[in-house]
Formats: C-alpha cells, sequence, structure tokens
C-alpha cells in the first residue's frame, strides 16, 4: 500500500526554478502526480494557497492558477469557509500505483493506441533522462567537465575547416564514419585500451546510446534473453526493453558481473551487455578471471557481448586495465562501444563500435538506414584534434582534474555524513557511488535534493526486480567546483536526515 500522508510534505511539490516549465504548471503537475498515486488521497486537506505560496517561495496567483486547474480537471474541490480538498471522485482506474519517480507525461495511453507493438513498447520504455540529467549542477553524475572544453583549439580546427571549400562537407558521407577519424580511433584504441582493430572495423555512431540500440537491433529478436547488469545504467536497460528482449538482471558483485549467476538464470542468453572496466554505477572493475569465464561462456554458446566502456579513459592511481575486447583472441564474439561523451561532452553526439569483421556490413547498413551517417563536419574536427595531440593532452589534463575533484567529493561526503554511509571504492570515471542504509528512500532524497538544486542518480533506479534494491546516491564530481560540492554534500547529507525523520516514501 502506497503511503498516504495526513499533512502535506513539501516534497510533494518539486519546483525546478531553472525549468522552462512555469512554476504554476509545476505545482498543478506535481500535485496531480501525488493524487494519482494516492500520495495525497482523497479527502485529504491541501495547505492554503497562501500557505504553501509562502512555503513555496512563489506569489499567492502561481498557488491560485494551479488549484484553479486543478479543481477545473476535477482533482480538487474547495468547500467554502473550510478549505481545498482531494476530490473523493478522482476515478479509480486513473489511481495507478508509480511505476517510477517521475511524474506521468501527457495521456500515454491515449497516443498508444495509435502505436504498433514496437511503438508501444518503446513508448513505455523507462525515460533515460529521468533524474535530470540535463542540467549542469552539482551532483550531475553524467557530465565531464564543461567548462573545461577545449573551446579555443575546437574554434581554431573548425575555422580552419570552414576556410577553404571541402568536397566532405558537400554530400553525404560514408555511412561507417569519416574515414581518418576512424583511423585515429584505431590507433588510440590499439594503444591506450588494448583493442585488436583495424580502421574499418569502427563504425561512427551518435554516443553509447545509439551503439547500444543499433547492436540490439541486429543481434537480437523479440522475446530473447539479454543479460544486463543489476544495478546497470539507464539507457542500456532501455535499449534492451525497446528492442523487445527479455531482460535478465543478473547481480554484480566486487568483481563485476557475476556470470556464473547470470548462466544459472538463463544460460542461453543470446547477448550481454557489460561496463567492464568500470561497472555503472557501482565502480567495480571486473576482475581477470570473470573476464575469461564470461568470454568462455559467450564463445560456447554463440552468445554477444557489448562491451560499454563508457569513462575508462579517466583511471586514478592504477594502471589502464585492458578491454575485454583485446583478451577475445580468437572468437569475434565482443562488440566494443567507446564515446566521447566523458572525454569531450555529451553534446557532440559521437561514439563509436568495434565490430568483428563478418559484422561490419551490417552494421553500416543498419547505421544508414537510421540517419546516413553521424554529422561530417564534427567527425573532421576530432579526427583534426586526434591528429594533431590534444586529444591525449586532454585526457592527461582532465584526468589531473578529476582526480582532485574525486577526493573533494570523498572528503566532503565523510564530511558531511560521517560513517554512516559507504562509499564504493572505484578507481576510474567520473562519478561515485555512495551506500546507504536499509532505511533510507533514494527516491525521496533525490525528489527533496532536486527542489534544493541537486542532481543525482538514485541507485535504487537503476536496478530491475524490486528485491534487489539497495538505497545509494551516484554523483558526479567533474564539473563542480570546491565549494560547490563541499556545500551540496551539506545539503545532501541534510536532505537525507530530513527525509528519514519525516517518514516520506516515494516508493509504491
Ligand atoms: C554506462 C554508460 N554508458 C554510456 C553512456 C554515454 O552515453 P552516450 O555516449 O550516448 O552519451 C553513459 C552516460 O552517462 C553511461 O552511464
Amino acid at each position: 500500500m502506497p503511503k498516504v500522508a495526513t499533512q502535506m510534505p513539501l516534497s510533494v511539490v518539486a519546483l525546478d526554478r531553472r525549468a522552462e516549465t512555469p512554476l504554476f504548471r509545476q505545482i498543478y503537475d506535481s500535485l496531480r502526480t501525488a493524487i494519482l498515486q494516492q500520495r495525497l488521497a482523497p479527502g485529504f486537506k491541501l495547505p492554503s494557497s497562501r500557505e504553501l505560496a509562502v512555503e513555496l517561495k512563489v506569489s499567492r496567483n502561481t498557488v491560485t492558477a494551479a488549484f484553479d486547474q486543478l479543481a477545473a480537471e476535477g482533482y480538487l474541490v474547495s468547500r467554502t469557509g473550510a478549505g481545498t480538498f482531494v476530490s473523493d471522485a478522482v476515478p479509480d482506474e486513473f489511481q495507478q500505483p508509480p511505476k517510477s519517480a517521475r511524474p506521468p507525461s501527457a495521456a500515454p495511453d491515449e497516443t498508444d493506441r495509435e502505436l504498433s507493438r514496437r511503438g508501444k513498447i518503446i513508448s513505455r520504455t523507462a525515460a533515460i533522462f529521468e533524474y535530470g540529467s540535463r542540467v549542469v549542477r552539482p551532483f550531475n553524475p553524467c557530465l565531464p567537465n564543461i567548462q573545461e572544453f577545449p573551446y579555443r583549439i575546437w574554434a581554431r580546427l573548425a575555422a580552419r575547416r570552414l576556410n577553404r571549400p571541402n568536397r566532405s562537407l558537400q554530400g553525404y558521407g560514408d555511412p561507417a564514419g569519416y574515414e581518418p577519424l576512424r583511423r585515429e580511433i584505431a590507433v588510440y584504441l590499439g594503444a591506450a585500451r588494448a583493442v585488436r582493430c583495424e580502421p574499418r572495423q569502427i563504425i561512427i555512431v551518435s554516443g553509447a546510446q545509439q551503439a547500444l540500440d543499433l547492436a540490439l537491433r541486429l543481434l537480437t529478436d523479440p522475446g530473447d534473453a539479454v543479460w544486463i547488469e543489476e544495478p546497470g545504467n539507464f539507457g542500456t536497460r532501455a535499449a534492451v526493453t525497446a528492442a523487445g528482449a527479455r531482460i535478465v538482471p543478473v547481480p554484480v558483485d566486487e568483481e563485476g558481473l557475476d556470470v556464473e549467476a547470470g548462466a544459472a538464470l538463463d544460460a542461453r542468453a543470446r547477448l550481454v551487455c557489460v561496463t567492464p572496466s568500470h561497472q555503472y554505477p557501482l565502480g567495480v572493475t571486473m576482475a581477470l578471471k570473470r573476464r575469461i569465464e564470461l568470454l568462455k561462456w559467450a564463445n560456447r554458446t554463440g552468445s554477444w557481448i557489448l562491451e560499454d566502456d563508457y569513462d575508462s579513459e579517466y583511471r586514478y592511481g592504477s594502471r589502464p586495465v585492458a578491454s575485454l575486447q583485446g583478451l577475445d583472441a580468437r572468437g569475434g564474439r565482443v562488440i566494443y562501444i567507446g564515446t566521447f561523451s566523458k572525454v569531450l561532452s555529451p553534446a557532440l553526439r559521437l561514439g563509436y563500435l568495434v565490430v568483428p569483421p563478418p559484422l561490419i556490413d551490417s552494421f553500416t547498413t543498419a547505421k544508414a538506414i537510421l540517419d546516413r551517417h553521424s554529422p561530417i563536419f564534427e567527425q573532421m574536427i576530432l579526427a583534426d584534434f586526434f591528429a594533431e595531440g590534444h586529444f591525449a593532452r586532454h585526457i592527461r589534463r582532465m584526468r589531473e582534474l578529476y582526480a582532485e575533484r574525486r577526493e573533494l567529493l570523498k572528503a566532503a561526503v565523510r564530511a558531511a555524513f560521517g560513517e554512516t554511509v559507504e562509499i564504493m571504492p572505484s578507481e576510474a570515471g567520473l562519478h561515485l557511488t555512495i551506500l546507504l542504509g536499509d532505511k533510507s528512500d533514494d527516491l525521496a532524497i533525490a525528489r527533496r535534493a532536486a527542489e534544493l538544486g541537486i542532481n543525482l542518480e538514485p541507485l535504487s533506479a537503476l536496478y530491475t526486480e524490486e528485491k534487489n534494491k539497495k538505497n545509494g546516491l551516484v554523483l558526479g564530481f567533474a564539473s563542480f567546483s570546491e565549494t560547490e560540492i563541499r556545500e551540496g554534500a551539506e545539503k545532501l547529507a541534510a536532505v537525507c536526515r530530513e527525509i528519514q525523520s519525516s517518514g516520506v516514501s516515494a516508493r509504491p
């Protein structure tokens, strides 16, 4: 049963003052969602518009506009002299328990009728961008340091390309990508990640997300079993679901994906999605014996391994770990995925696949059908960026900066939370995950923190199965100053205390 509040908790209304959505609409959305999810039950008395306006620090007209709209739609009733109440007449069929912490978007049921079976699956797939990954504020875990993007160099390289006519910019390009860039990437991957590949095996795509989507479309049929990490990245789960495949959540422990557990759950899965260099979100590196076990299993069963190597350019303290693809000497079962989202910027929308030679043509055709090819201009600039040595320099510079920020975040978390949380050991990347106890509610914490200007990913949302869920906070550190990190951690610790003492729950 959902918890029903007797006094309206402030966290029911989530306001984002930087969002384009007007504040009255945000209040309306929050209250409507809370009513539909029965967090505000029929007959519940709302605070007066004046009280709510004071608490939310908005004008009374803003609150009144939201109340009026909800009353007009039948969610609220006003009784003169008594106040405003949640209507008893909200039809039962609308009162679904929440499927996620995200308020439902406009009338999915109406559009659903128009959609194909595939379209319905896609539209019901959990949103990838659920926790505000677009907003640059502490502790968004998805972003590199955007201030440190090499703007001046990029502008110079772009200007040089534009200052003379360029045949490559005058028509369509190769669907597999701009050849000089593919050559640069192949050299880089061989040296830095021990990936075995020739340039022709590299297919340039619009980020890791498109790589996952393409691979799943090409290599699985609806109903096929696909192992994903439990917990794992939202985007991966969304792509597997959208492909119509059957998700098999495989536990991750301190050695990474538990291959034996996966085989016990579904020994003949068609494909496995894995982040061996730096597991997302727990941060562990897959142990060598597990890597070998996984490769042996895939070679035996003829299954595919999608190796998502999204952020391993940044390793701290230890030497880079070689890729799984590089270990797969004879099998050709690994499809390696890389992205420039963490090294440079997610706004570029550039990433790549390294596919075994027999799959090159199929992936190239699929990419052409999807969007012909990724933008040539950005690929050219990036190729020049590599060729002039800027890529390697940028990684070296950022690694130092990130190592510092990472230590700052660890210290800030320790200072704010004491020993009440566990910081997951992690050697790489741009985020840290902290584990909260069973009594915490990371969804409610994320929601309340968002109202206070703090973004994070609640760990429990990254699990597929309810029984496996652990509470925790996935925190990015790359883009934020020392003060932002320290103050952010203090605010976050205060939010955790507030949620724990209020007993508010965002759980279904
Ligand atoms: C596990 C994982 N893979 C890949 C990505 C990057 O996706 P893209 O390259 O589409 O931006 C992310 C982004 O946060 C991620 O967490």
